[in-house]
């Protein structure tokens, strides 16, 4: 993909993604819901048992979605994975195996035929992509009448515990930077009405709802920081910046230490599914 096509939050995610292939399984995989599923588990649970469905992730990063899916659901499901980054779709190549259909595209311009596709999943990602009003058309064009659209993001509840004190910490820190960071999450997905309304009729969708979810995980304090250094904000920090920030973090964290020396943490997701019109 040639990088200057790109914009620069996309350039970000590429160099991001080429260095940290894998970082948002590595930190949702093992979050739980109150139900002790995980988040990735409610995107798979919509794909069609015992038939022979298409599945398209989109932005499908290291494949740990499209994986849940085959275990699921057997291989009859033809799953497609779709992202910007060859990084990542190198270690979904690794993790799936040749059966699983690897595109290196962007999502914004989605070169599956219409109507090929029955399910189209997303899971933490819509939020960071450019246009996505045109995204969600080229879902819709891909997708078969009355396919099923669902994507889980950022949002719905505040983060807490371990969480809370790192945005808190980032919070500090950006306060003392004397320059602007990028901001990654887009203004539409981020709110409730903004994504529903990109789901109407008008959209040639039915059905819309959105529902919210908290995953949770609880870590030595220690580790908990290594997985704050998997987040976009940290790595647009100098070494002296990020030395602070885990410094004030590590001893925020300090009075959340459970008896077992953990600190729990939770973040709030919202999932938007909707059906193409039939
Ligand atoms: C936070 S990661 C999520 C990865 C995976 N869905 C997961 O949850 O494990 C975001 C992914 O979106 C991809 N991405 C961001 N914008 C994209 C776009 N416009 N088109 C395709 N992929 C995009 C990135 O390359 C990255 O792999």
């Amino acid at each position: 993909m040639a990088a200057d096509a790109l914009s620069p939050n996309e350039r970000f995610l590429l160099d991001f993604h080429r260095s940290h292939p894998g970082a948002t399984s590595e930190f949702f995989g093992p979050a739980r819901t109150p139900e002790g599923g995980d988040s990735y588990d409610r995107l798979a649970a919509l794909v069609p048992e015992g038939d022979d469905a298409v599945v398209l992730d989109l932005a499908c990063g290291d494949g740990y979605l499209l994986e849940r899916i085959g275990q699921r659901r057997g291989s009859r499901v033809r799953r497609i994975g779709l992202d910007l980054s060859a990084d990542e779709l190198a270690a979904a190549a690794r993790r799936l195996g040749p059966d699983v259909l690897l595109l290196n595209e962007r999502a914004q311009a989605i070169s599956l035929p219409p109507a090929s596709v029955d399910v189209v999943v997303s899971h933490m990602a819509l939020m960071l992509m450019d246009d996505p009003a045109t995204v969600i058309a080229g879902i819709h064009r891909v997708l078969r009448p009355g396919g099923v659209f669902s994507a889980i993001v950022d949002g719905g509840s505040a983060p807490s515990g371990g969480l809370a004190c790192f945005v808190a910490s980032m919070g500090r820190t950006l306060r003392t930077a004397d320059r602007a960071f990028l901001s990654l999450n887009h203004p539409i997905v981020m709110s409730r009405e903004g994504l529903l309304a990109h789901l109407g009729e008008a959209a040639g969708f039915s059905e819309a709802r959105v529902e919210e979810l908290v995953v949770s995980r609880r870590e030595p304090p220690a580790r908990l920081w290594e997985l704050m250094c998997l987040t976009y904000d940290v790595v647009q920090l100098s070494p002296a910046e990020v030395e602070s920030t885990r410094r004030d973090f590590l001893d925020a964290v300090e009075a959340l230490r459970d008896a077992e020396g953990l600190v729990g943490c939770s973040v709030g997701l919202r999932q938007f599914t909707a059906r193409k019109q039939a």
